[in-house]
């Protein structure tokens, strides 16, 4: 059996103790990158909250700083985000010091206690060191309660097209749009939401920013809308939108316009990553979108077997965003500075697969930190599983089906499962995007999770697992025989950095 220690991952940020949930406020600034988190230092559920803080000079290793904001008398501090304000707009600068501005929502519990439903308003703070510490506005809130019940997670982005701040916001049902010159006075400019989407649960954790469409001169809008319950396996889950935007109306693309519960626009089909958003302040000569998630599922987040802290986050990713055929897509990779972490690695042009064949195993890489990648070409109609599994005959399955085109993800026997019936009672489903018959696939390990980018990052899952031995074997299977081209492996290195 593993202890809490042997749960901790090796490349994905956990608190040292106690709970985190979303990640909040990131921006990037001189050389570092910042993240922030809902977080309770007090216990390892959820609570009271406050920011917790990391830095990062490449967003794979992390390192934990001073709590940045502490709940006081207006409420516990929610999510939301930071920009770092260069002009002074906000007039918070003090002797030529750029100011970074954070906006969160106050969540006052009295309130919901007496359950009254104007208890969650939008409030700033700022920060003249770089983000190490803090000074709440004394005009706050900002953006004061208009009577709606959820009313939260102000995510506010530079719109250099129309030259004013942005901020989402998520409302229940819909994403509130407001725009300010100074970060102090915000107006509504519209809503989006209604008849598109999935909305069996709460909207919360929007996002929203121009992209180039890969390719071409042509830039489209991109909502980042997360909701809870009600995600494509149950759950929490975040779906997308892309669209025209005018300065105060976002106008979806026409097969955005009505979606049902179920569409196949969503940033990742998996169980475990959630209220992911952006970078700010990402240097132009970058350009760069990256993007980092909360890697658990509010089904049973709660009660994940880790006993000292609870919960990771993803991966930094890149989004893009792609036009296939007809089709805005959204894709995500693992952030190109991972690729200095490899050590190990482990090549194999040809693997020719008939039933069961392991592909790797604990002498070739160490499943617990490594990068998986490969393509099948000439896919059939059949079923193909990837496997992995360890000594004491625990196994984590992904199958893809290529005549219902899906995919599927078994936790059942993957390892502890009983802390919550929410965990592995369902088996979960992805839809392939891509119509491509050869599937690329590139794969990340750690001890406690797998995230997996198929396509290109076209149809992208992630989920957790706590198995009682680490994966040692790594197994392609199908009932015909097949070809892997291109197996290539890398064992991570995460010990020595400076
Ligand atoms: C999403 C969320 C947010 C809220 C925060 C509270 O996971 O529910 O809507 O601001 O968590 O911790």
């Amino acid at each position: 059996v593993q202890t809490d220690e042997d749960f901790r991952p090796n490349f994905h940020f956990t608190p040292e103790k106690n709970w985190m949930n979303d990640p909040n406020g990131m921006f990037y600034l001189n050389g570092t990158y910042h993240l922030y988190f809902q977080y309770y230092p007090d216990k390892n559920v959820w609570g009271p909250m406050h920011w917790g803080h990391a830095t990062s000079k490449d967003m794979i290793t992390w390192e934990e700083q001073e709590i940045a904001l502490y709940p006081d008398e207006k409420g516990y501090i929610f999510s939301g985000s930071a920009v770092v304000d260069k002009n002074n707009t906000s007039g918070f600068g003090k002797d030529g010091k750029t100011p970074v501005v954070a906006i969160f929502t106050y969540h006052d519990p009295e309130g919901e206690k007496n359950e009254e439903i104007d208890y969650q308003s939008q409030a700033i703070a700022y920060s003249l060191d770089e983000g190490i510490t803090w000074t709440k506005y004394e005009g706050n809130p900002v953006l004061p309660n208009p009577g709606i019940k959820d009313f939260r997670d102000p995510k506010v982005t530079w719109d250099d097209i129309h030259k004013q701040w942005l901020m989402v916001l998520a409302t229940t049902e819909k994403t509130i749009f407001y725009s300010s010159q100074n970060l102090k006075e915000w107006t509504k400019i519209s809503e989006f939401g209604e008849n598109t989407g999935a909305h069996d649960g709460v909207w919360e954790c929007p996002d929203f920013f121009p992209m180039k469409v890969e390719g071409t001169n042509e830039t489209k809008w991109v909502l980042i809308q997360s909701l809870n319950p009600g995600g494509y396996n149950g759950g929490s889950g975040t779906q997308y939108f892309v669209g025209d935007f005018d300065g105060k109306t976002f106008t979806p693309e026409e097969n955005m316009k009505a979606l049902e519960e179920k569409h196949n626009f969503w940033i990742d089909f998996g169980r475990d990553n959630y209220a992911g958003v952006t970078w700010a302040n990402i240097p132009e000569d970058d350009g760069r979108k990256l993007f980092i998630g909360w890697m658990s599922n509010w089904l049973y987040a709660q009660e994940v077997p880790t006993e000292t802290w609870r919960s990771a986050m993803t991966v930094a990713r890149e989004l893009k965003l792609i036009k296939d055929k007809d089709q805005y897509l959204v894709t995500s990779a693992p952030v190109e500075e991972l690729k200095k972490y490899r050590t190990v690695d482990y090549l194999i042009e040809k693997f020719n697969i008939s039933g069961n064949s392991v592909a790797l195993d604990k002498e070739d890489i160490d499943l617990a930190r490594a990068e998986i990648r490969f393509k099948i070409n000439d896919l059939k109609e059949t079923t193909y599983n990837f496997r992995l599994a360890n000594a004491v005959g625990e196994e984590f399955i992904v199958s893809y089906d290529h005549a219902k085109r899906q995919f599927s993800m078994n936790r059942s026997h993957a390892g502890q499962t009983d802390f919550s019936d929410k965990f592995a009672s369902e088996i979960a489903t992805a839809p392939r995007i891509s119509d491509s018959d050869s599937l690329s696939a590139i794969i990340l390990l750690d001890k406690t999770s797998i995230e997996m980018f198929f396509d290109d990052g076209k149809t992208v899952i992630t989920e957790i697992f706590f198995p009682n031995q680490p994966w040692d074997e790594f197994s392609f299977a199908s009932l015909e025989d097949f070809t892997v081209s291109n197996l290539e492996a890398y064992e991570l290195e995460f010990n020595e950095v400076e």
